[in-house]
């Protein structure tokens, strides 16, 4: 199978010959009629330096000899390359032209054809080539592809070397035709073989690889990252360096569908931007922005060029819910995305690196579990080794279950911010610690049976168990609780709780209750201006929102 060139312009043989793909030329005179002012012979012989393969050209004589004396002073400029192009005449000179000139050694490839018999006639009399001209038998409702047919059959059982060209070409389709049809050669025109690599959808599909690509390799504008925020369900606290170092700790902390909103964008200012709640922040350099968070993550991706960062949250920071870390792992996620770091960073890496830089970098007191919770999403478990690893595994309650544990439980904002990590610190403090790790020991014992109820669907005990939790928990340090949340604590369980707990760290917050006559339970405390947060659990973990 082979592709011919059907020109005689020597810059459509340049352009299509770097496609590697033309194996020989054929012209005639209505071709050479475009190129009308070159010099024929020249042009022949330009045609044969820029290409290689065999060259087509037809005779414009009549009569025999002096076809065969056009047909020789052609040969004679490159008679390994020349192919003596001849009609095939009705008056059977062409056929005798074939014969002398086969005989001598000269190739033919003999034109015009219209049909298998003039094609095996002109097989028989030693021509190389027959050309059968596609288009204009079916002009004259012929069948080109029955013509290739025949004579193909005819060649092949008659064990004939004579090939096959399939000329007259118009359309992409009728080279894929004649080819199929046995056609050993497609003689194409330029205007047909440019318009072959053409596919609308193949464009369609470039374009849309491309946008991908350009969107894969270019740094986004800006990127959207969503975490949630968390309450605990059980073993809090039992997450602490000082106690999961000694005794391991065991944890169970559910996403919440209250959300902390990270977008970061870049920036045209000439200054890197931290927004966060009330809070706006300016700074050349990202080593002296005063948010501590965003400026160890900044300095961790090694952001260079400027970038605004907007810090959204449904409750202000410092208000028990994992925002800090869920700040710090949105950020995380989205400088990773943004700088093109870490390849699609897995949710284990983004807690541990969370850890990092909370723990590590800033020496904020405190555990794992927010990290882990805010980045992970769902109902987890999680184990922390003595030696610092996280073991993470989500429990997958069913549906009614689910339900259950949110219809009976009711979150109340007390609307105090406070610093976990001061609470932290109080609670890790050397003073007391045989007593605390005691209260430890036994809320990762309630953490286990919290673990125990979620799993056989005995909800009603999370009530239970968080009544004796809180009354450890308040053994840890006296700035967890304080007159004001007993007050709440005391009246709630006055009013239909089973039992509640601060949610995080202590102090101030959230207050959150196990109970069976919910609307009671509100009515009262929000007469005493707490303020009600209905919520239902989240099992989507950090996420990016928007990459653009
Ligand atoms: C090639 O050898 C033929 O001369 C050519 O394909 C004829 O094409 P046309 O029918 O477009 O003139």
């Amino acid at each position: 199978m082979r592709i011919f060139l059907d020109t005689a312009s020597i810059e459509e043989i340049n352009h299509i010959n770097k496609w590697g793909i033309i194996e020989g030329i054929t012209t005639n005179q209505k071709i050479f009629l475009v190129e009308k002012g070159t010099s024929f012979k020249k042009r022949i012989k330009e045609i044969i330096a820029a290409t290689k393969g065999p060259v087509s050209v037809e005779l414009t004589t009549k009569g025999f000899d002096e076809m065969v004396q056009e047909a020789r002073e052609y040969w004679r400029i490159n008679p390994r390359r020349i192919v003596i192009k001849v009609p095939m005449s009705a008056d059977g000179v062409g056929l005798e032209v074939i014969s002398f000139l086969a005989k001598r050694g000269i190739k033919i490839n003999t034109t015009v054809m219209m049909n298998s018999a003039q094609a095996i006639l002109a097989a028989k009399a030693g021509s190389t080539y027959v050309s059968l001209f596609y288009r204009r038998i079916l002009d004259s409702g012929g069948d080109p592809l029955k013509e290739i047919r025949e004579t193909r059959e005819f060649l092949d059982s008659s064990k004939l070397i004579t090939q096959i060209i399939a000329g007259s070409i118009r359309e992409a389709d009728d080279v894929v035709k004649s080819f199929n049809a046995g056609a050993h050669i497609v003689t194409v025109p330029y205007k047909v073989l440019i318009q072959m690599p053409y596919h609308k959808k193949s464009e369609e599909t470039i374009k849309e690889f491309d946008e991908s690509w350009h969107k894969f390799t270019k740094s986004p504008e800006v990127i959207t990252v969503r975490v949630p925020l968390r309450i605990t369900l059980g073993g809090g606290g039992t997450d602490l360096p000082f106690y999961a170092s000694r005794h391991s700790g065991f944890l169970i902390a559910a996403a919440i569908d209250k959300y902390i909103h990270v977008s970061i964008n870049r920036s045209y200012t000439g200054s890197n931007v931290v927004r966060y709640e009330e809070e706006i922040e300016a700074a050349k350099n990202k080593e002296d922005l005063n948010h501590a968070i965003v400026r160890e993550a900044l300095k961790h991706f090694k952001v260079a060029d400027p970038v605004s960062i907007t810090i959204t949250s449904a409750f202000p920071a410092g208000t028990g819910m994992g925002s800090s870390s869920a700040v710090t792992v949105g950020l995380i996620k989205g400088l990773s995305e943004f700088t093109g770091t870490y390849n699609n960073i897995n949710k284990q890496k983004i807690a541990e690196l969370a850890a990092h830089i909370e723990r590590g970098i800033l020496k904020e007191e405190g555990g794992k579990q927010d990290q882990y919770i805010t980045a992970y999403g769902g109902i987890q478990e999680m184990i922390f080794g003595q030696d610092g690893s996280v073991q993470i595994q989500e429990i997958q309650l069913i549906d009614e279950n689910k339900l259950r544990l949110e219809n009976n439980l009711a979150l109340f904002f007390l609307g105090t911010a406070r610093s976990s990590s001061e609470i932290q610190k109080k609670v890790a403090a050397e003073e007391n610690l045989e007593e605390k790790i005691e209260s430890l020991n036994f809320i990762k014992e309630l953490g286990f049976r919290v673990r125990k109820a979620l799993i056989e669907g005995n909800i009603d005990d999370i009530g239970l168990t968080w009544g004796l939790h809180w009354e450890a928990k308040k053994k840890l340090a006296s700035e967890i609780t304080n007159k004001r949340v007993d007050n709440f604590y005391k009246l709630a369980k006055e009013n239909g709780s089973l039992g509640g707990k601060i949610v995080g760290a202590g102090s101030g917050g959230f207050l959150i209750f196990y109970t069976k006559e919910k609307n009671r339970l509100i009515r009262r405390l929000e007469k005493e201006g707490l303020k009600y947060i209905p919520f239902r659990f989240s099992t989507s973990g950090v996420s990016i929102i928007h990459n653009d």
